[in-house]
C-alpha cells in the first residue's frame, strides 16, 4: 500500500491550475449549456434559476471543497479513499460504498450524456456544411426533431462519441486535457460572449429574456421545481458522484482547496448564466416556448447563427465547442471508475476502458429509443421515458445522496485535525465550512427530499393540491 501511495502521489499534477482546468473542465459541460436553459425554461424561469443559485452556494460549494479534501488526503481511487479514510477514522469500511454509488451514477449519466453530445457532432458537421442556410426557425425545429427521430443516426453519432471518449481515457487522462481545457474554455466563453452580444442587440427580446431569467415568482416553484434545482446544482459541478475526489487525488499538497474549489463554482456558474442570457431572448425572439424541452440549445442557436454573418462557421466552431466541453465532462464520469479498476485488478488500463465504454454504449441506446421506438407510453417507467428516468434518478436522487454523505463523512466522521489541515484555511472561515457541512448542507438535502419525494406526491395522491 505504501508504495501504491508513493507511486500515486508522485503522479501529482505539478500546476495548482491544472486542478482548476480539470475540474472546471468536468464541470463545465452539456449541463451548462444544453440542460440548464432547457430546465430552467421547463420549470417556469427566475425563482427555479434563484434556488438553483442558492443551492450552488449553500451546497456545492461546501460540497466541493469537501470531496476535494477527501480526494486529496485519500490519494487512490474514490472507493479505495473512502474505504482507507473511513478506516482512518475508526468507522465502517462500508463508507465505500459512497464510491460504488459514485461509479454507478457515473455509468448511468454517460450513457444519456453520450447520446446527447452526439446530436452536438451532428450539429457541428450541419453547421459547417451550411445544411441549415436560409431555412426558418420552424424549420429547424423539424429538422431536430427529425434527427430525434431516426434511432440510426442517433446511436451513430452515440458511438461516435463513446469512442472519442474511450480514446482519451485509454491514452490517460493527463496527456492532452491542461492543453485542451486551457484553450477550449476561453474559446467557449468568447463564442457564448458573440452569441450573447447577438441576442441583445439582434433579438428585440432582450428584456424579456433576462425577466424570464431573472424575475422571481414564488408561486412558479414546486418542491419538484426545487428538486430539479438542487440536483441540477450537483450535476453542473460534477458533485455527489466523487469524479471530483478522483481528480483530488492528484491535486499537490501545497495548492489551496477553498480558492480552486472557489474558481471552478464561479467559472461554471458564469458559463451557465451566460448560456441561459443568450438563448432565453432567442426564445421569445423566434416564437417558443421556454418549456419546449431538450432541443432549445439546438434549435434556438442554430437560428442564431443562420441569420449572423460567418455564422455558418461560428455556429460550427460553437457546436465543437460544446462536443469538446462534454468530452471532459465524459471523461471524469469515466475516471474515477476505471482508476478503481486499474488499482485493484491487474488490468491494463486500455482493456479497462474498452470494457466499460462498450456497457455504456449498449445502456445508451435506452436513451437512444427514449425519442423514437420508445418514446409512448407504453414503455414509460413512473411516466417517464427511459432518458427521463435516468435523468432524474441521478440528477435528483443519487447525486444529491452522495453528495449528503461526502458532507456528513467530511463534517462528522473524519478527523477534525485531518480535515484542517487538508483545507487549510483560516479557523473562521474552517467553522463555518463545517458547519456547511455538518448541519446546513444536509437539512438542505433531506428537506427537499422529503418534501418532492414524500410530502408533495403524498398531498396529490390524497387530492390536497397546492404547491
Ligand atoms: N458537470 C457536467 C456538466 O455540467 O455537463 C456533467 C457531469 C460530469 C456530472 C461529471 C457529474 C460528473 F461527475
Amino acid at each position: 500500500m505504501a508504495e501504491q501511495q508513493a507511486a500515486l502521489t508522485a503522479q501529482t499534477w505539478t500546476h495548482r491550475w491544472t486542478f482548476v482546468l480539470a475540474a472546471a473542465g468536468s464541470a463545465i459541460g452539456l449541463g451548462n449549456l444544453w440542460k440548464f436553459p432547457y430546465i430552467t425554461g421547463v420549470n417556469g424561469g427566475g425563482a427555479f434559476v434563484l434556488v438553483y443559485l442558492i443551492c450552488i452556494a449553500v451546497i456545492g460549494l461546501p460540497i466541493m471543497m469537501a470531496e476535494t479534501a477527501l480526494g486529496r488526503h485519500g490519494r487512490h481511487s474514490p472507493i479505495v479513499s473512502m474505504r482507507e479514510l473511513a478506516r482512518e477514522s475508526g468507522v465502517s469500511k462500508w463508507w465505500g460504498a459512497v464510491g460504488w454509488l459514485g461509479a454507478l451514477t457515473g455509468f448511468l449519466i454517460l450513457s444519456f450524456y453520450s447520446v446527447v453530445a452526439g446530436w452536438a457532432i451532428d450539429y457541428t458537421l450541419q453547421m459547417f456544411s451550411g445544411t441549415f442556410q436560409g431555412m426558418s426557425a420552424a424549420e429547424i425545429g423539424s429538422n431536430f426533431d427529425s434527427m430525434l427521430a431516426n434511432p440510426v443516426q442517433l446511436t451513430l453519432w452515440h458511438s461516435i462519441f463513446m469512442l472519442l471518449t474511450g480514446l482519451v481515457i485509454a491514452r490517460g487522462v493527463h496527456k492532452g486535457l491542461e492543453s485542451g481545457v486551457r484553450v477550449m474554455m476561453p474559446a467557449l466563453m468568447a463564442l457564448l460572449l458573440v452569441v450573447l452580444i447577438y441576442s441583445a442587440t439582434s433579438s428585440g427580446h432582450f428584456m424579456e429574456g433576462l425577466s424570464f431569467l431573472f424575475s422571481f415568482h414564488p408561486e412558479d416553484l414546486s418542491w419538484d421545481a426545487v428538486l430539479a434545482a438542487m440536483g441540477h446544482a450537483f450535476f453542473t459541478l460534477s458533485l455527489g458522484m466523487c469524479a471530483i475526489m478522483a481528480y483530488g487525488a492528484y491535486m499537490p499538497k501545497k495548492a489551496s482547496i477553498a480558492r480552486t474549489a472557489s474558481s471552478v463554482v464561479l467559472l461554471d456558474t458564469a458559463i451557465a448564466l451566460m448560456a441561459g442570457m443568450a438563448i432565453f431572448p432567442l426564445v421569445f425572439a423566434n416564437g417558443m416556448e421556454p418549456g419546449a424541452g431538450p432541443g432549445l440549445l439546438f434549435v434556438t442557436l442554430t437560428s442564431a447563427f443562420v441569420s449572423l454573418p460567418g455564422g455558418q462557421m461560428i455556429g460550427g466552431l460553437f457546436f465543437l465547442l460544446v462536443v469538446l466541453a462534454a468530452l471532459s465532462s465524459a471523461i471524469s464520469l469515466v475516471e474515477p471508475t476505471v482508476a478503481w479498476v486499474v488499482e485493484r485488478f491487474s488490468i491494463g488500463r486500455a482493456a479497462a476502458t474498452v470494457a466499460y465504454c462498450i456497457l455504456v454504449w449498449l445502456f445508451g441506446l435506452g436513451t437512444v429509443f427514449s425519442f423514437n421506438e420508445w418514446s409512448g407510453e407504453s414503455a414509460q417507467l413512473f411516466g417517464m421515458t427511459f432518458f427521463e428516468f435516468i435523468d432524474y434518478l441521478t440528477a435528483n436522487i443519487t447525486l444529491p445522496l452522495g453528495g449528503l454523505l461526502i458532507a456528513v463523512f467530511a463534517g462528522w466522521t473524519m478527523k477534525r485535525s485531518h480535515i484542517y489541515k487538508e483545507l487549510n484555511i483560516p479557523l473562521g472561515a474552517f467553522n463555518l465550512w463545517r458547519a456547511m457541512c455538518r448541519v446546513v448542507a444536509p437539512i438542505c438535502v433531506l428537506t427537499i427530499f422529503y418534501f418532492s419525494t414524500i410530502e408533495e406526491p403524498l398531498m396529490e395522491l390524497l387530492g390536497i393540491t397546492g404547491k
